[in-house]
Order: C-alpha cells, then structure tokens, then sequence
C-alpha cells in the first residue's frame, strides 16, 4: 500500500536536514524511524511545533548513541522509559524512543514499559489526533502512518481517545483533554466526552503527585483564552483537586482574560517581561481567595520556591497597589518606587490586569504611565550613597544607617539630590537629626 506523503513543510529548514542525515543513520542501521506525536498533528494542521519526538523499531537509546557520535550530541538515557534525549551543539533537543506499550501497575502511576512495534506505541497514546507517525527513512520520507483515524478526527475537528482506560491509566490526560480541545476548538467525541466526564467524577487526580498535577496545570494555564480552560475545569468539577474552596466568579475571569492583554501591553512598551505565563495565570485565579485557599494550591501543586514566593502575592491586598497606582492622587516616584520595587514581574502584571478590567479609563491611564516610570526609570535606580559611604563619615551600622541611606535614595528619586557631594551634605543633616527610634522625614 502506499500512504500519504507530508511534506513537513512547518519545520525549519535546519531541522528538515537534520531529520534527513537522522534518517540515514536509521537507514544504515536497518531501523525503521518516524517522527510521532503531536508535531505530526501540527504539520497537518499547519501550526508550529519544533518538539522533534522520534521513534524507532528497534533499541531506541543505542540508536540515539550513534546518533549523538555522529552530530556530536550530547545523550542522556532514560533506560525505565526505554527513551534517550539528545542535544545537539547548538542546543536543538531531539527525544528518541524505542516503540513501546506500557503498562500501569496501578492508576496514575508511571507506566513499565516494554518493546512493541509502532502500531502498538501509537496505540498507548492519548488521542487519535496524537497517534500518528511519519517515517523518516529516506525511501519512504514523510509518509503518514495513522492506522486509529488520526486525520480524520483533524479534519472533524474531534478529540477520540484509544481505549476505555486512557485517562484512568492517566488522570493527566483529563487536563490534556481541556487544554488540546480549547487550543483547538475541537469537540470531545461521544464516548470520549462520557469517559472523560466519568473519570473526573473520579478521584484518580487526587492520586497524581504534585510535579505532574503542576505540570500540567501550568501548561493548561499558558494557553491563550485561559479563563474560557478554567471555565471548562469548572464545568467538570475539577477545581476542587487544587483546593476544595477555590472558586472561579465573574472578577477573577476578568482580570484573567487581560492577562494577556497586559503581557501584550508590556512587550509594545517594553522589551518582553521575563515571566512564567501559567504562573502570572495561576496567580490571577488565586487573586480574589483567601492566603489559606493560596497555601494550600502551593503546596498540592509542590510548587518551586521561586514560584510559591510569586504566586504568595495573589493571597495579598494586591487590589490596594492596584488602586493607589490608579488613583488621581500625586504619587512621588520615592512613593511609586516603594510600592513596585521588589514584586515580582507577574505581580506587575497583575495589577495592570485588575486596572484594565476597571471600567476607569482615566485610572488604567494613570496605571500605565506609573507603570511606565517605574520601569524604565525607577527600577534600575543606582543609589549615590551605599553603606560604606556613610560609615566613611562616622555613621555606624544599624538601623539609623539604614534610615539615613533610605532617606538619601528617596531625596535622589525625587529628584532633589543629584550628585554625591550633594548626598553627602544630605546624609550629614539627616545624622544630627535621625537619633535611634526616631521617626524624623526630612519631606
Ligand atoms: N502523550 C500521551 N499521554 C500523555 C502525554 C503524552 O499519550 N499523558 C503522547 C501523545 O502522543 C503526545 C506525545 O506523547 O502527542 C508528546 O507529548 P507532549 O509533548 O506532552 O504533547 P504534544 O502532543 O506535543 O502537545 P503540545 O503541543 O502541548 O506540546
């Protein structure tokens, strides 16, 4: 039979030549090599996606061993999953696997895994749209293999799993599900739509550790129009597996859905904010619950210290920022710098994200103006004086030092100081009148 050529015509050129010299290498080893999952879905639909994930019939790491001799690759092997992970000198990673089935010694485990041929790897899968390969070898370059209807189920715009046991073997599917039917616009197929439905009735997510629950939350968080996914979640009930009293009304799905109208705000004005998307999103849907409801989210989401730190704001008056940066009422930049300094940059943009769901435009003006000075003249302040200075003229350390060194920064943001020489003088008065425990402002 001959199948369907694709032309992979959505992958750069540079990766098209690498798949090609990969090929032969299967070629010279006798190893039959495809390429599978979800980028041979996007090439049929058109989209970007450069997560190279190959398969061979055959010892799958020793092929990627040879692979890597060949590019000069770096490899690390995965032996439990029968998988390798190569990364090539200029940092393209490349997953190669041997085609296998698993099995799952109980629900929501990781799965055991043995060899199998493709048809069978295609078959453990998640959905018919994500269970098709195309072979690399170079006589039969890009042809489609899609023995469950993978295509058909694009084309009718349709998420179908394999099995019965597709999301009881693997709770996690039920949040790939939401996520890949809102990317796509696809409906649940029938039978896929009831077994979803019962597997959230479940309690199989409770068993998925905290890493693969974040994981996957993250992911599913990062997807444009996430309060229309978090909907979704709520339809199905599966809020309560982050915290039984997180709720979802009508302000945070607001102030969500300008999340990434601020994202998109900040990159036009600025250069793009270094931020994590699904967490600036996950701290929207915690922004209106209580710091019990947030602990407990961070905590079953084991989420990093970096992160738990970030998503803490959500649990805090942020709407208080929010309002003094709309307000009408004159902020100093000492005043503005104290309110943003220090925030992460989720917390920034979550707060220009409340003031776009405000229907004050005047406010959202003012927010976006202070925003702006903040950032691109406040932030990167560098202060005249430093410690060591005031120590030079006879200053000791501790809190009358810090005292003074605040008061001399906020003189130098306000603008009333510009030199060092003039700090000094500044630094001087405010010594003979700064005694420990006083609260004398030189404003
Ligand atoms: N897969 C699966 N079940 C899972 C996770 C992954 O069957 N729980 C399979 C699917 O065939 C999927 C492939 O592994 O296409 C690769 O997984 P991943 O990279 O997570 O997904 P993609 O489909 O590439 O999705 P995305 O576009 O979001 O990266």
């Amino acid at each position: 039979m001959t199948r369907r050529r694709i032309l992979l015509k959505k992958l750069p050129v540079r990766f098209l030549r690498l798949l090609r010299q990969i090929g032969q290498l299967a070629d010279s080893q006798g190893l039959p090599l495809h390429l599978v999952g979800g980028v041979v879905r996007d090439q049929l639909l058109k989209r970007r996606n450069w997560d190279l994930d190959l398969t061979v019939d055959g010892d799958g790491p020793a092929f990627a061993r040879v692979v890597a001799r060949n590019l000069h690759a770096g490899v690390v092997v995965y032996d439990r999953f029968a998988t390798a992970r190569l990364t090539l000198p200029d940092g393209t990673k490349i997953d190669i696997a041997s085609t296998r089935r698993e099995s799952y010694a109980e629900p929501a485990a990781l799965p055991d895994v043995q060899p199998a041929s493709l048809a069978e790897d295609l078959y453990r899968r998640d959905f018919t749209i994500n269970a098709m390969a195309l072979r690399l070898n170079a006589e039969q370059w890009g042809e489609l293999y899609d023995p469950y209807g993978g295509e058909r189920d694009l084309r009718a715009r349709k998420l179908r799993v394999l099995h019965d046991r597709s999301f009881i073997d693997d709770p996690t599917r039920i949040f790939r599900a939401v996520r890949f039917a809102q990317r796509f616009g696809f409906r649940f197929e029938h039978a896929t739509a009831r077994l979803l439905e019962e597997a959230a009735r479940s309690n199989q997510i409770a068993r998925l550790s905290g890493p693969r629950l974040r994981n996957e939350i993250l992911l599913l968080l990062a997807e444009p129009n996430p309060s229309r996914t978090v909907a979704e979640l709520v339809r199905l009930n599966l809020l309560r597996f982050l915290h039984p009293r997180l709720r979802f009304g009508k302000g945070v799905a607001q102030v969500m859905e300008r999340v990434p109208m601020a994202i998109g705000w900040w990159t036009r004005s600025f250069t793009p904010p270094l931020i994590e998307t699904g967490v600036a999103m996950l701290m929207a849907l915690l922004h209106e619950s209580t710091m019990a409801v947030v602990d407990g989210v961070i905590s079953r989401l084991m989420l990093s210290g970096e992160q738990a730190q970030k998503v803490r704001w959500a649990g805090r008056p942020l709407c208080s920022i929010a309002r003094r940066l709309a307000s009408a009422k004159l902020i100093s930049p000492s005043s503005l710098h104290r309110l943003l300094i220090g925030l992460p940059n989720e917390t920034h943009l979550l707060v220009l994200a409340q003031a776009m769901a405000e229907k004050d435009r005047a406010g959202l003006a003012r927010t976006k103006k202070r925003l702006k000075v903040f950032v691109t003249q406040l932030r990167s302040h560098k202060p005249l004086l430093r410690g060591r200075d005031l120590m030079e003229i006879g200053l000791k350390s501790g809190p009358r030092l810090g005292k003074v060194l605040g008061l001399v920064a906020d003189a130098q943001l306000d603008g009333l100081i510009k030199t060092k020489p003039q700090a000094l003088v500044l630094a001087r008065r405010l010594a003979r009148n700064i005694h420990d425990g006083s609260s004398l402002n030189h404003r």
